[in-house]
């Protein structure tokens, strides 16, 4: 509920300051009466010269150094509210309960807390520490941003319609991100293109028209791991994961698709610029960017060159994008032509009156697609096949369902997977164990004061996040919270039957409510195909010279740091 005035009065304020200022005044006197009550009648320190000679100096140096060092780390923290810088006048006890959180240093908040290790845990371990996870303050620079690690404060924030905004960042703004769904302001654009793209990539009979093309990509997927394991007795699994949901996207999206092992010089290019032009905007993106909190530091302080680098990738992808429109304008006209199977770009082409869409909002629109689509899709296969080797009685009863199904037929469709419970409670568990968006990937802002339910205040224009990982990792709320159970989600073996879809926070790994991922069907359906596949198709082993190591990296999703290199056996002609 948004609050339509501030419930902290200036009075209360104003003493707050008061009290610091009389705490400033007696902590002084203290310190001054110790120094000065140490020199007249401490004489054992006159008699260190002769001990110590000329070490007399130096002693009263450091002793010197020592108290303004503490006299400064006392009004550091008698000047920085909780939550740091971005938390100053009280922002942080606006309603009956305060939002407790750390102090962080001056200018940068905790953000060289987070750029090293991983922040999810980082954070996860701070609000633990601090009592506050059900909400913690923190600042990112001049940025005050709160964040929850409890599924009900999680589910309040993210169904609130005054969370439906999201804080965008420098990269995704020069990268036109801030005209694409995702980033768009909460409005009359955004709904426009959530309802187009809900209705015409995203319905249930869009994904089932598209079904030719997944196989499609599948097919030549499997047939490149085979080729792989037959040259090199192993296979790098990423790669083909990639090029797959490149081609899967591609496909749906532009209605291209690519042959990556063709040869012939014109397609190489364009594959090669394509994977390029994907693989920069990744990094751009997931890159941390310390003048995104600190304004400031942009006109000195660049060492990514992260500017630079946007403003040359901008001019390639228009270029790109608006060559594939063209392709399909040639073809035109569009609006009875359209289908369930037509692409997106014929889709978008097929607006009319209001609804027509601008030639770069376009373009920022089907990029983003291809950004969303690709990497989510591969990554969260990568970490179902890590799992699978690492637990071989899982893979091998895996193998057993689709057996039993399925038998030695090889052309399984989507329809066929979707009804198997075990595939299904494998992918659920490996989103909650390793989930992609460990902090649902893209932040939400609040656009007004509102109240929880627990009494606390998330102040107007709050950088918003939801710590998924410290939910699904949380002993309170999953039993073995770091053991990889897919037996958890079989109702009949003492298990839950659970929606992952945004109904139970207690994992979300698409988010929730309005801002809900799009994609989630469609990204659901490729990976549970793909794996199905993959695992019908091959018995999977751990290459003793590449074990599995199951270190995540935070980039644009988390990944696994070591790319899994594993043997694939063929099992079926
Ligand atoms: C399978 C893996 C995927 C995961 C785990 C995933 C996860 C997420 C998450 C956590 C969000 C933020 C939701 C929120 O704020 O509540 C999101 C947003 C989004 N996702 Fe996905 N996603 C996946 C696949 C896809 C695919 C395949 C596409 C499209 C091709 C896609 C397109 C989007 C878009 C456009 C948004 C922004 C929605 C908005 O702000 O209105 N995602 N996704």
């Amino acid at each position: 509920m948004p609050l339509l005035f501030t419930p902290t009065p200036i009075s209360s304020f104003t003493l707050f300051n008061l009290l610091n200022i009389l705490n400033f005044i007696i902590a002084y006197y203290t310190i001054m009466g110790i120094l000065s009550t140490s020199l007249d009648t401490n004489w054992w320190v006159l008699t260190l010269p002769a001990i110590v000679g000329t070490h007399h100096n130096m002693l009263n140096n450091l002793i010197f150094v020592a108290l303004i060092a503490l006299l400064t780390i006392w009004i550091l923290g008698w000047a920085f509210p909780v939550g740091g810088v971005a938390w100053r006048n009280g922002r942080n006890q606006m309603g009956p309960s305060p939002i407790p959180g750390p102090k962080g240093f001056p200018i940068f908040g905790i953000l060289f807390h987070l750029n090293h290790g991983l922040p999810h845990q980082t954070l996860a371990s701070m609000a633990s520490t601090l009592s506050a996870t059900q909400l913690m303050a923190f600042s990112l620079g001049s940025t005050p941003a709160v964040i929850t690690s409890n599924p009900n404060i999680a589910r309040e924030i993210l169904n609130s319609p005054y969370f439906a905004d999201r804080p965008i960042k420098e990269s995704a703004k020069s990268l036109m991100f801030s005209r694409a769904i995702g980033f768009a302001p909460n409005g009359a654009y955004w709904r426009l293109l959530r309802k187009v793209a809900s209705t015409h990539m995203f319905s249930p009979k869009r994904i089932v028209a598209h079904e030719a093309g997944r196989l499609h990509d599948c097919a030549a997927m499997l047939q490149a791991v085979a080729q792989e394991q037959s040259q090199n007795g192993v296979v790098f699994l990423r790669k083909h994961l990639q090029d797959a949901a490149l081609n899967n996207i591609m496909g749906t999206v532009f209605g291209k698709r690519y042959n990556f092992e063709e040869q012939n010089q014109n397609s190489y290019e364009q594959v090669e610029e394509l994977r390029e032009m994907v693989r920069e905007g990744f990094e751009l993106l997931g890159a941390f960017n310390l003048c995104d909190y600190v304004p400031w530091m942009r006109f000195f302080y660049d060492p990514l060159h992260i500017k630079e680098r946007c403003s040359c990738l901008t001019p390639r992808v228009k270029r790109f994008v608006k060559r594939v429109l063209d392709e399909h304008r040639m073809v035109g006209p569009y609006k009875k032509n359209i289908s369930d199977g037509s692409d997106f770009v014929d889709v978008l082409l097929s607006l009319e009156g209001d609804e027509k869409l601008q030639d770069d909002d376009m373009i920022a629109v089907l990029w983003e697609m291809i950004f969303r689509g690709t990497d989510t899709t591969a990554l969260l296969t990568e970490w179902v096949m890590a799992e699978l080797v690492l637990n071989q009685q899982i893979q091998a009863r895996l193998r057993h369902e689709l057996d039993n199904a399925f038998g030695d037929n090889n052309h399984l469709t989507y329809a066929d997977v979707a009804k198997l419970t075990y595939l299904d409670a494998i992918v659920k568990e490996t989103l909650r164990l390793h989930p992609i968006g460990p902090l649902l990937s893209w932040a939400r802002l609040s656009t007004s004061d509102v109240q929880l339910s627990n009494g606390m205040v998330v102040p107007a224009n709050t950088t918003t996040m939801v710590n998924m990982w410290a939910i699904t990792h949380h002993p309170s709320v999953w039993e073995d919270p770091f053991e990889f159970k897919p037996e958890r989600f079989l109702k009949g073996e003492g298990g839950i039957d659970f929606d992952i879809k945004g109904v139970d926070l207690r994992l979300a790994p698409f988010g929730a409510g309005r801002r809900v991922c799009p994609g989630k069907n469609l990204g659901l359906a490729t990976v549970t195909l793909w794996v199905a596949k993959l695992v019908h198709r091959f018995e999977w082993l751990q290459n003793m010279a590449n074990p599995v190591d199951l270190t995540e990296v935070l980039k644009l999703s988390c990944e696994m740091k070591t790319p899994l290199k594993v043997v694939a056996i063929p099992r079926v002609a």
